[in-house]
């Protein structure tokens, strides 16, 4: 077996475990059929570690994720641990991997496939076709900053507080990111910010032009404000190529985007930290849905945004572009040939199980193969 292909698994809660199901039969498949070699390790994260452990990130969970080549995550969180003190919440597991990994780049591609064009709320001419990457900064920001928290005031009152904060370096290292997939895509980014009321913001804009102007002035840089952004989105999408920004606007625009692809259940992401000595990253590839406590253990899940998570670590982790391609096809594929989950579902179609796409798509991997 290869040392340098350990994938950590880590389902986590609601529908994750139930979409990385499939995709560990598709990483099997491919294992069996296509020689990719991987070593599949799986571990608790979220609510799941919680129930187990007490915590949402076990410290050997974390060193195993930390010597791993890259992870596959599900999703975390649900009703059930509404009531866990906020340092033990499922979702503090996830911004814990993130910020000891250092992953500072979350990638959020937004494509339109040609099948599901009509599964958008928008008009098809305004989506089909579109093709965009949202580069979310993903360690900093309000997510981190401190101080943070909740205090009383001299008159008795109370009031709660978070902090926007980032540094040069920290802007930069995004910024990179972002100018680099431009180079590769369409060569141009929107940087989006606050400027106009936000400190933080003023200062990420400088940041952005200076480093435009030293190392990236082939790329055609735009700046924009957040609210016009949300509103640019929905009114005219394909405008955008790659749009850098922080990590809450990030987090909101990349749901938006989403939207824009007709489901949540489409959407893959990578986020990345900077290349190590023998130049691979650290990386965790996860769904942008979340863990849908409504739909879960009802095999209700598309089963896509996982599968699609798995084709973006073929393709950044381990440089696999072809197999990446041919897991995209199959997608694609299973797509075209009208068998839909719940959230993508046509007027006419019933919708299938998570399970159904899954079968489909071994099958179409066979055929694409054969
Ligand atoms: C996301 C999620 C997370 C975030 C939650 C689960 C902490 O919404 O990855 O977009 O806010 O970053
Ligand atoms: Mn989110």
């Amino acid at each position: 077996m290869t040392t340098n292909r350990k994938v950590l698994m880590l389902p986590g809660d609601g529908i994750g475990p139930e979409v990385m199901h499939e995709v560990s039969r598709v990483i099997k498949w491919m294992n069996d059929n296509c020689g990719t070699a991987f070593d599949i390790q799986e571990g608790l994260c979220g609510g799941a570690a919680y129930d187990a452990h007490g915590t949402s990130l076990t410290n050997e969970t974390l060193t195993e994720a930390m010597a791993s080549d890259a992870i596959l995550f599900g999703s975390v969180g649900g009703p059930k641990w509404d009531n866990v003190p906020r340092e033990e919440r499922p979702e503090a597991g996830l911004l814990r991997l993130r910020k000891e990994m250092d992953l500072f780049a979350n990638l959020r591609p937004a494509t339109v496939l040609d099948a599901l064009a009509d599964a958008s709320t928008l008009k098809k001419e305004v989506v089909s076709g579109l093709d965009i990457m949202i580069v979310r900064e993903l360690t900093a920001g309000v997510y981190f900053g401190e101080p943070r928290g909740t205090d009383t005031l001299p008159d008795g009152t109370r009031r709660g507080f978070d902090t926007e904060v980032y540094t040069q370096t920290e802007i930069e290292r995004v910024a990179r990111v972002s100018f680099e997939l431009a180079r590769k895509r369409s060569n141009k980014v929107h940087s989006v910010e606050k400027a106009n009321v936000m400190e933080s913001g003023v200062f990420w804009r400088e940041v952005i032009t200076a480093l435009h102007a030293a190392e990236y002035s082939d790329v055609d840089l735009l700046h924009m404000y957040a609210d016009n952004c949300a509103m640019q989105l929905v009114r005219n999408p394909k405008q955008f190529d790659v749009i850098v920004t922080n990590n809450l606007f990030g987090d909101v625009l990349s749901d938006c985007a989403a939207m824009l692809t007709g489901s949540l259940g489409m959407l893959p992401s990578a986020s990345l930290g900077a290349p190590g000595p023998n130049g691979q990253r650290k990386a965790l590839y996860e769904p942008v849905h979340g863990s849908a406590p409504d739909i879960a253990g009802q095999r209700l899940a598309n089963p896509s945004a996982m599968v699609l998570s798995y084709a973006m670590m073929l393709r950044y982790s381990f440089d696999m572009c072809e197999e990446a391609e041919l897991v995209e096809q199959a997608v694609q594929n299973v797509l075209a040939s009208g068998l839909r989950t719940a959230d993508i579902k046509q007027e006419k179609t019933a919708p299938v199980s998570t399970d159904v796409i899954g079968d489909a798509l071994l099958s179409e991997l066979s055929k694409l193969t054969g």
